[in-house]
C-alpha cells in the first residue's frame, strides 16, 4: 500500500483524466528496480494529486493513471520518455471522469509474479494475452498511427483533411522476372530486405509508410520536408548497393534494384476504408504523379527522380538536375522532371542493359527447373 489517503480529491476535482496502458519491460528488471518505479511514483504523484495502480507480471506492466488532466498529460509525457519500457500501448483514454477508481492509492505497484493466488491467474493471463497481441497489431499497423495509440489518441477519431505532402513512390526492377525464377522463400527474403531498408531509412527520417502495394512501397513526408524526402531516398540507394556488394555471388540480392519517384501536392488525408479494414493514408493527384514519375526511372537511366514541386522545396544544399519535361504514362499534363547530380542515382549502364544484367543473373541462380518424364 502507498499509505497516502486521498479521499479528498473526488470533493474538490469536477472533471478528470483516466490513462490505461500496458507496455513491455526494455530489458529484465529487478524487483527493486520496479519498487523504485513504485517509491518514485508514491511521491510525485502525491504531490500532482495523481492516483493508480500499477501491475507488473512477466515483462508487462500494466498502469492505470487518473488525476487532472494536465497533470495526467504532463506525467504520462514522462513516461512515454522513460528507457525501462517500450512497446506502449494506450488501451483507454477516459476524459470527463467525475470519479477516481483508485482514490486511496497514489501508485500501488503490484508484481504478480510472486503472487500464486489462484484468482489471479486469469489476470496474470489476460496481461499475457494482451502483450502478445499487441506485437502482433504493431506488425501490421503503420508507424503514424501506432503513435497516434501510444499517445492515448483513438485513430479512427483523426478527422480527414487536406495537407501538403511528398508522396515517395518505389518499386523493384525486373520484379517479374525474379517471381518467375525464385523460390518463394526467396522472394519473400528480398522483398522483406528492401522494405525493412526503406522503412528505416524513411522513419529514421520523420516520413510515413502507408502501405505495401505487391513490390512497391508508397509513403509519405509532410510538404516542407523535401531535404529529408531526398535524404531518405539517398540513403535508400546506398543501403542497397551495400547490400548488393555485399551479397553472395549466387544471391539474388546482387541484382536488387529499384526506382524512386517523388511528387508534392495537396492530398486528402485520413482514414479510408470500409468498416471493417481502414487505413490511415493519403489520396489525391500528387499520389499518381509519384508513381508515374517513378515509372520514368526506366526511361531517363536514373534510379531517383523528383517533379518541379519537389525540387522547389529543396534547400541549396544539393545540385538538383534537370532531366526534361515529360508526358507521364496516362496523365495529359506534362511534367518537369528532376534529379540530383549524385553517383548513387545514376544507372550505371543504360535501362536495358541493367534489365538483361538482373535476368542473366537470376538464370544463372535459379534452380533448373526438373526435366518432364
Ligand atoms: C511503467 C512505468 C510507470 C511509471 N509511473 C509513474 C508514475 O505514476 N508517476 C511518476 O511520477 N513517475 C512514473 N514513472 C517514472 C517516470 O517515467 C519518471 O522516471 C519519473 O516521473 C521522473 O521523476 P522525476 O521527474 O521526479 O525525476 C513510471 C515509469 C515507468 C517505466
Amino acid at each position: 500500500m502507498s499509505g497516502i489517503e486521498f479521499f479528498s480529491y473526488n470533493k474538490y476535482l469536477s472533471y478528470m483524466k483516466r490513462l490505461t496502458y500496458i507496455s513491455k519491460f526494455a530489458r529484465s528488471l529487478t524487483k527493486r528496480e520496479v519498487g523504485n518505479i513504485g517509491n518514485i511514483s508514491q511521491t510525485n504523484n502525491s504531490r500532482e494529486g495523481i492516483t493508480g495502480i500499477l501491475l507488473s507480471c512477466n515483462g508487462i506492466f500494466f498502469q492505470i493513471l487518473e488525476g487532472e488532466e494536465d497533470s495526467i498529460d504532463r506525467l504520462y509525457e514522462k513516461i512515454l520518455q522513460d528507457d525501462r519500457h517500450n512497446q506502449i500501448l494506450c488501451l483507454k483514454s477516459e476524459l470527463n471522469v467525475t470519479e477516481r477508481s483508485f482514490p486511496q492509492w497514489s501508485m500501488e505497484v503490484i508484481s504478480l509474479d510472486e503472487n500464486n493466488d489462484i484468482l489471479m491467474q486469469p489476470i496474470k493471463i489476460l496481461l499475457q494475452t494482451l502483450g502478445e497481441s499487441q506485437t502482433i497489431l504493431a506488425s501490421y499497423t503503420q508507424l503514424g498511427v501506432l503513435q497516434a495509440i501510444e499517445n492515448g489518441i483513438n485513430p479512427l477519431t483523426l478527422t480527414p483533411r487536406y495537407t501538403e505532402k511528398i508522396i515517395f513512390f518505389a518499386d523493384i526492377i525486373s520484379f517479374t522476372s525474379i517471381t518467375e525464377k525464385l523460390e518463394v522463400a526467396e522472394v519473400v527474403d528480398l522483398l522483406n530486405q528492401f522494405f525493412t531498408i526503406c522503412t528505416k531509412a524513411i522513419s529514421a527520417r520523420g516520413g510515413e509508410v502507408t502501405k505495401f502495394i505487391g513490390d512497391c512501397v508508397m509513403a509519405y513526408f509532410n510538404g516542407d520536408q523535401a531535404d529529408n524526402a531526398l535524404q531518405a531516398s539517398l540513403d535508400i540507394l546506398s543501403d542497397l548497393e551495400i547490400l548488393r556488394h555485399q551479397a553472395p555471388a549466387n544471391s539474388p540480392l546482387r541484382v536488387l534494384y529499384i526506382g524512386i519517384g517523388l511528387s508534392k501536392g495537396t492530398v486528402l488525408e485520413g482514414n479510408i476504408g470500409s468498416q471493417t479494414k481502414k487505413e490511415y493514408t493519403v489520396i489525391g493527384d500528387a499520389v499518381n504523379v509519384a508513381s508515374r514519375i517513378e515509372a520514368l526511372t526506366r526511361q531517363l537511366n536514373r534510379f531517383l527522380v523528383f517533379s518541379a514541386a519537389v525540387r522547389e522545396g529543396l534547400s541549396d544544399r544539393w545540385r538538383p538536375e534537370r532531366l526534361g519535361d515529360f508526358k507521364a504514362k496516362g496523365k495529359d499534363a506534362i511534367v518537369e522532371v528532376y534529379s540530383i547530380d549524385d553517383l548513387l542515382t545514376f544507372q550505371k549502364s543504360d535501362f536495358q542493359k541493367l534489365k538483361l544484367e538482373i535476368k542473366q543473373h537470376l538464370e544463372l541462380i535459379s534452380t533448373p527447373t526438373p526435366e518432364l518424364v
